[in-house]
């Protein structure tokens, strides 16, 4: 997503200060330590600076947001703007390497607008998450992870990201958005060199260019073999004269960057928390709605988006008892506000069925537009891997396992297993 500190390109070392000065306790929001617990950090933030000045290069800061009152007011207020062009001189200087830094081409998406331009933007790709689309979707993401299963069986060990989690959720996207196979390595690639970051620029910005290009030669493609779906839709509206051909290609762009990595991580992490909680495992395949629990719980303590994408301050205001300037970054943890223990009670604890919203998918106008097609096809997954992979075991110590090493996203780099015990 441009503009998306959910892209593994952003910062890494997102260290503390406050109002300009360096605090003596401050913790580092990135790295092994944070990743095994960020509770940790998220609770001194919340008590102590809950708008708090974050430094992301020597000349680059954001406001951070931590508390779950001051999150969910924050994703409402329309004073804080989604449009890049909002943010201060002194931000565009530096480049954090996100797509929207990369190519003006891209700005042209829902994630990157407010207001009438938004609800364009957004109504545009609308059609294509309704119910009776997303059936058809659903039944093809069951077919395909009904084939990633059958590869695993049998064998000994598999990484359940590389293996299951990742190729059915970008399988999904390209159902979702019609991207015919001979597209889906080149789609595949990028997305993935988009999302994992920690490459030279020069390679995020080639990948960024060969996403772009696929997501132009799909609406070429359906342009000249016309077809049903989101791309249809969009083409549909550019022949009405209400979309823009580069706004098009930027809303595809969008859908994959935003919708793949996310769901993978989430049917990862579900995983994870169901091996090590074998009752709730146990409970999940019997009864589907302790599943759809599951799914829930874990989307709230391992939030895939760990901060919303960045918000650039409109007019001078306060927010969490600072105040702030026209032009000012601000970042929404989400993360921290689901582990905000004022909401749910022993936040660390992995409890389905537990009361309290959380704000995995945000809220207000910028809510995900695809929460409904994630939580589906997350339960589509965790279900198949229940049923047909009953002695799945983790390969690893948990304390082993690695999480995206940034701070930004939430997700697991790889998940080993064990899969046939006999
Ligand atoms: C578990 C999976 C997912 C999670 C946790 C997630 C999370 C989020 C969050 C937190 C936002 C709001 C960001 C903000 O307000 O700054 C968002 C927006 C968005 N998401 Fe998702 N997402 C997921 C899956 C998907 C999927 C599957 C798609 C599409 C196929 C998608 C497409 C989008 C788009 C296009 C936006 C921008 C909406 C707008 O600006 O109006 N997401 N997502």
């Amino acid at each position: 997503m441009s503009t998306n500190p959910g892209a593994k390109t952003g910062p890494t070392e997102l260290s503390r200060s406050r109002g300009g000065q360096r605090q003596s306790t401050s913790p580092t929001l990135s790295g092994i330590e944070f990743n095994r617990n960020p509770s940790e950090a998220y609770t001194w933030l919340r008590a102590h600076a809950p708008a708090h000045k974050l430094e992301l290069t020597a000349t680059t800061w954001t406001w951070l947001l931590t508390r779950y009152d001051d999150v969910r007011a924050g994703l409402q207020d329309s004073r804080l703007s989604k449009r890049p062009a909002m943010a201060s001189p002194q931000w565009h200087k530096v480049p954090l390497g996100l797509p929207a830094d990369l190519r003006e081409s891209l700005l042209a998406q829902m994630s990157n607008e407010d207001g009438e331009t938004h609800l364009r933007l957004r109504r545009a790709c609308a059609a294509a998450f309704s119910s009776g689309r997303q059936r058809s979707l659903n039944t093809q993401v069951d077919t395909l992870a009904g084939v990633l299963i059958d590869q695993l069986q049998g064998q000994p060990t598999a990484d359940l990201v590389a293996d299951f989690a990742y190729p059915l959720s970008i399988a999904a996207i390209a159902n979702l958005i019609g991207i015919p196979q001979q597209l889906l390595h080149r789609l595949s690639q990028s997305a993935q060199v988009i999302a994992e970051g920690g490459v030279p620029l020069a390679t995020t910005l080639a990948a960024t260019d060969e996403l772009e290009a696929v997501c132009a030669e799909v609406l070429d493609l359906h342009a000249h073999h016309p077809s049903e779906g989101l791309t249809a839709d969009l083409l549909a509206q550019i022949d009405a004269g209400t979309l823009s051909r580069h706004e098009a290609v930027a809303n595809l762009f969008v859908m994959v960057v935003a919708g793949h990595e996310t769901t993978t991580s989430a049917i990862a992490s579900a995983i994870l928390a169901l091996l090590a909680h074998p009752h709730d495992k146990a409970r999940a395949h019997a009864e589907p709605s302790y599943l759809t629990a599951v799914i829930e719980e874990t989307l709230r303590l391992q939030a895939p988006i760990q901060n919303a994408t960045w918000r650039f301050v409109t007019e001078p205001l306060t927010l969490a008892g600072q105040p702030m300037n026209p032009g000012d970054p601000v970042l929404l943890s989400l993360l921290a506000a689901n582990r905000d223990p004022d909401i749910f009670p022993d936040p660390d604890q992995f409890r389905p069925g537990r009361t309290g919203r959380h704000l995995a998918f945000g809220g207000g106008p910028h809510v995900c537009i695809g929460a409904a097609m994630a939580r589906a096809h997350a339960a589509t997954a965790v279900s198949m891997v229940l049923d047909r992979l009953p002695s799945l075991q983790l390969a690893v110590p948990e304390s082993q396992l690695e999480w995206w090493p940034n701070g930004i996203t939430r997700g697991l780099t790889h998940l080993p297993v064990l899969i046939d015990r006999r």
